[in-house]
């Protein structure tokens, strides 16, 4: 079965954390010389190597490594078991599942017993502030007085719901979040034992979206590698991603503040293909722009921002490039966004008047002309059509210069008459390859199990020659329906009215005739073509906004 990635890459021994160092140090040195404490509170972001280090503590506690400096050695059969999950001597208890007094009792009684294998018995409380009151206080008496060969861990992500009495009994350590350099070493190195191609800039998308969290790290490559060939791209990552990083947004507000409707829409549109939903990207934004303006009041925003010090500093230098007042009116027309696409069927045209509306409004909220501005207009095409073309925006290149990054054909490919040039060629060749089958398909997600667009047209023309060879009315079907996805359990597909009527009379022999020729049996799904309210391009958003502010906007 499929390992996790992120539970393939536990650390075995302190060597293999990232970050933590002044963890480790402390740790390492207490173990060494025999003075570790009876109890611990780890606290930090999820993802930050709480559960790893505790389980490292009791490694090393219970290492069978004659040299202490060398505990835990990850090699012999106690370190085996701990990292295997089966070692008596240590005792993971969930908090979270596990809140109530009975638990914390079970604990105190079984707390005398003496180690069963080892030498130390650990307890590993984790999300301990989930315990309840008695709970807490049933704890208390454990930790005031622990038996010689315990230790207890306690871990936390809010330890500021943890009462005073637990604070006071436990040595305090603070779980930071990973850097995005140690964070992307790990990611180059997973690649390198996969024997997988990854472009730089999308092992940096990546590392950025982590925001300092490891697990989280792990989890998107891993999202991100699954059922690739050939390199993968920073489109790619963007397509596999579930979350819109902090750096889309950036992106996306820069457009805005250069007033480039245009270029703003893109970054909309491209979130779009990668089946990201409207409002999820306005509740984003929205969130972004508030985290500008505290970082424009606040000396110090990495006590409030809680993010990692990469995407701190990403804020922290837009905030800088924009008026308080572009921010002031940019939550304003966002909050009454978000209120409006609540209950509309076309948020994504709300998001899209939105981000037009602030792409062509000064800071004092006069509209700019868009027509006014044809320099402008210009270099903003230009600039949108590279940013097409090319996997890396320009704000990314500038921090970090790309290195030439060796690609992989994804294809055979075909025989040409002149040497291709393999940066032209290939995104051009992928985006035929990987097109989800319907570009704006709604909320859903595009998911890998999807089937390509000519994979579907070859197997409808072929239901449809079928279905005509056994009745002449399946014309029907020929002139009033489309495919447009297919996975493995689902058939969707897009009618007219009268289309409609006849496959819903029919679903028994259609679905009959839908498994015949992709060999599994698939749920048709039935979509009206009125209800694609995807459907609306970019230039009919144009239109309408053009319409609402009065203003000429146009689409290149
Ligand atoms: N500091 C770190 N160094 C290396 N890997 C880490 C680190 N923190 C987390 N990980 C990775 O994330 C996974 C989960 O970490 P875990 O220790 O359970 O996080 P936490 O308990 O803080 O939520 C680990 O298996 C490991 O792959
Ligand atoms: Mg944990
Ligand atoms: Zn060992």
């Amino acid at each position: 079965m499929y390992k996790a990635l992120y539970r393939a890459y536990r650390p075995e021994v302190f060597s293999d954390m990232l970050g933590q160092q002044h963890i480790v140090t402390i740790l390492k040195n207490q173990i060494a010389s025999g003075t570790v404490n009876h109890a611990y509170l780890f606290c930090g972001t999820r993802g930050t190597g709480k559960t790893t280090v505790a389980r490292l503590l009791a490694k090393a506690l219970n290492c069978q490594n004659e040299d202490v400096q060398k505990r835990p050695c990850g090699e012999c059969e106690h370190c085996k078991n701990i990292a295997a999950g089966n070692f008596v001597d240590l005792i993971e208890i969930d908090a979270a599942s596990n809140n109530g007094v009975e638990n914390v009792r079970d604990i105190r009684e079984n707390v005398n017993y003496p180690p069963v294998l080892g030498r130390t018995k650990v307890y590993v409380i984790d999300e301990v502030h989930m315990l309840s009151t008695p709970a807490f206080n049933a704890l208390l008496k454990t930790l005031e007085e622990p038996p010689e060969s315990v230790v207890f861990v306690l871990c936390t992500t809010e330890p500021e719901k943890l009462p005073a009495t637990v604070l006071s009994r436990c040595m305090r350590m603070d779980f930071r979040r990973v850097s995005e350099e140690e964070l992307a070493g790990r990611v180059r190195q997973i690649c390198i034992d996969r024997n997988i191609m990854m472009e730089e800039s999308a092992v940096r998308v990546i590392v950025a979206a982590a925001d300092g969290s490891a697990r989280d790290c792990l989890t998107l490559l891993d999202q991100c590698i699954s059922g690739r060939k050939g390199t993968v791209t920073r489109d790619d990552v963007l397509d596999s991603m579930g979350a819109v990083g902090e750096e889309v947004y950036v992106e996306l507000t820069d457009k805005v503040n250069h007033n480039d409707p245009a270029g703003a829409l893109l970054v909309i549109d491209k979130l779009m293909r990668a089946g990201k939903d409207s409002r999820q990207i306005l509740q984003g934004w929205m969130s972004h722009y508030r985290n500008l303006m505290m970082t424009k009041f606040i000396a110090n925003p990495q006590d409030v921002l809680s993010m990692s010090v990469e995407n701190i500093e990403r804020i922290t230098s837009q905030a800088e490039r924009t008026d308080i007042e572009m921010i002031n009116n940019a939550i304003i027309e966002i909050a009454k966004t978000i209120t409006e696409a609540k209950g509309s069927n076309q948020p994504r045209v709300l998001l899209e008047i939105c981000v037009v509306k602030l792409a062509t409004t000064t800071a004092d909220g006069r509209y700019v002309s868009v027509n006014m501005k044809k320099a402008e207009r210009e270099a903003a095409k230009t600039e949108a059509a590279r940013a097409e073309r090319t996997p890396a925006p320009e704000t990314r290149q500038q921090e970090m210069p790309e290195p030439p990054v060796e690609r992989v054909p994804v294809q055979e490919p075909a025989p040409v008459q002149e040497p291709a040039q393999p940066h032209e060629a290939q995104p051009v060749q992928e985006h035929i390859i990987r097109e989800p089958v319907e570009d704006n398909y709604p909320e859903d997600t595009y998911s890998e199990e999807d089937y390509y667009e000519d994979e579907i047209d070859a197997i409808w023309a072929e239901i449809i020659e079928d279905g005509e060879s056994q009745t002449n009315t399946f014309t029907i079907v020929r002139t009033g329906a489309v495919p447009i996805k297919m996975n493995d359990t689902e058939f969707v597909i897009k009618v007219s009215g009268q289309a409609r009527r006849y496959l819903e009379k029919n679903r028994g022999p259609m679905e009959q005739l839908i498994a015949r020729y992709t060999g599994g049996h698939h749920k048709m799904i039935l979509r009206d073509e009125e209800d694609d309210n995807h459907e609306m391009s970019l230039e009919e958003t144009a239109r309408k906004a053009s319409e609402m502010l009065g203003t000429n906007v146009e689409i290149h």
